[in-house]
């Protein structure tokens, strides 16, 4: 079931707020909002203690690892997920204790195992039989592994509705362990008759569903796993997490179901099946993009407006931004939309009209970004606005081209802004390489 959502969640900067920023910090920006941020973390939050006693809410750090973020995310009270070393490296970097972070990774390297029981990282999301065995020399040599907790990430077998490069959770996926060919239970065992601290399941079907079905689904199976493991073994699961996953609003069309109502249907689901086993883990989540995409905007600036005849559309216009597929690579990779608007009204603006226009970057690729609605008099020297991009744009951007990654600015609660995360110089673009002396 989709539902409407009540309003339009989205973070926009107004005009002053905008240019302001442009000139203070120039353009491509990434624009952070910390109050609609710290309200999404405590929406998110409350919503899910509202349905279940105990809940741990992580920040999939993926989605946006700048420092000022992960520290914003635990000031609210989330624990972090990091996919790798260098996440860790930065929540640790933004004051989080290790302790609240859970290290995830398909294919963690010894040196990345070894660093986080190092740093005493709260949980290791374990993934394959050979980290299992790895785990258990560390745990010989070591003589246990501290502080650290083991929780075993699962394959549901449920196929989300989404793009198929972001579903996590079907059978076909190289994240960790299938449930219905028994790997899921040999795994458990296997950790159980090392000795090693394993505390609970793990599952994450995808990501930006909008339709939840598969997150429900995800989540009774792995909380009938864990009665399984129960009955079979008597083993009791203290920790479940569902995974990430809610979508958020890119375009006019994406109707994602609000967090509540997502809350107690996944919610549900589980405690329906862990009714009369005397299970009672802690749940967790660890969503992402839901959390912080909608609080972030990136500010460009259009250099070219450019009408071309175009096959079967009669005529194209091109609206070209000073950025791109270097600091936003998902229309290039997933196909992605996103909603496009004019903060600058120029003195010549003469029309509400709007017209349907292709958005490029400068890049040297034929990189129709996404199509959207913008007014019909856009010009050179516009400032504008891509909404929904405060998740998976700096965290996934590159210097193609030898393009300077933007910087973040974070917009305070009194109005003013700080600049969390500067532009890379030209300086340390080479800085990483030399010529070798004979040639
Ligand atoms: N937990 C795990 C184990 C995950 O693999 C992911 C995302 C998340 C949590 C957070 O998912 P979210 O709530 O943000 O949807 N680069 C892609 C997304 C890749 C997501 C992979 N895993 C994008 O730009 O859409």
């Amino acid at each position: 079931m989709v539902s409407a959502p009540a309003q339009d969640t989205r973070f926009r900067l107004g005009e002053e707020q905008a240019r302001a920023l442009a000139e203070q910090y120039g353009t491509p920006l990434y624009v952070l909002d910390e109050t609609h941020l710290r309200t999404r973390i405590r929406r998110y939050r409350e919503a899910f203690q509202a349905c279940y006693p105990d809940v741990d809410l992580a920040f999939a750090s993926k989605a946006n690892s700048t420092l000022a973020v992960l520290a914003i995310a635990a000031a609210e009270g989330c624990s972090i997920d990091v996919a790798s070393e260098g996440e860790l490296r930065a929540a640790l970097a933004a004051g989080v204790p290790a302790g609240r972070c859970h290290l995830h990774g398909n294919n963690k390297q010894l040196e990345e195992i070894e660093f986080a029981l190092d740093q005493g990282v709260g949980k290791i999301v374990v993934d394959h039989f050979g980290e299992i065995e790895a785990l258990g020399e560390f745990h010989r040599e070591r003589g246990g592994l501290g502080v650290t907790q083991l929780v075993l990430r699962l394959a549901p077998g449920v196929d989300p509705v989404t793009h198929e490069k972001i579903s996590t959770g079907q059978a076909d996926t190289k994240f960790g362990f299938n449930i219905a060919d028994g790997s899921g239970e040999r795994a458990a065992l296997r950790l159980l008759e090392l000795g090693l601290p394993l505390v609970g399941f793990h599952c994450h079907v995808g990501s930006q569903l909008l339709d939840p079905e598969a997150q429900r689904s995800g989540g009774e199976l792995i909380a009938r796993f864990a009665l399984r493991m129960k009955s079979e073994h008597g083993f009791e699961a203290r920790y479940l997490n569902v995974g990430g996953g809610l979508g958020v609003i890119y375009t006019d069309q994406d109707r994602p179901m609000p967090v509540e109502e997502y809350c107690r249907l996944v919610v549900k689901a589980v405690t329906r099946a862990l009714e009369g086993s005397g299970l009672h883990p802690i749940l967790g989540q660890e969503p992402g993009r839901a959390l912080v995409a909608e609080s972030g905007v990136t500010l460009y600036r259009v250099g070219v407006v450019k009408t071309v005849p175009a096959k079967e559309v009669g005529t194209r216009t091109y609206v070209a931004v000073d950025g791109g597929l270097s600091d936003n690579p998902r229309p290039a990779i997933y196909g992605s939309r996103y909603a496009i608007e004019r903060v600058s009204s120029p003195a010549t603006a003469t029309t509400k009209d709007e017209v349907l226009v292709t958005v490029c970057g400068k890049h040297c690729e034929t990189d129709r970004l996404f199509e959207a609605s913008v007014p019909a008099d856009i010009a050179p020297g516009d400032l504008v606005q891509v909404l929904t991009t405060g998740a998976y744009g700096s965290s996934m951007a590159s210097t193609y081209n030898r393009y300077p990654r933007p910087a973040t600015a974070l917009v305070r609660p009194d109005g003013s802004f700080s600049l969390v995360q500067r532009r890379d110089t030209w300086d340390e673009m080479i800085a990483r390489e030399s010529v070798p002396e004979d040639l």
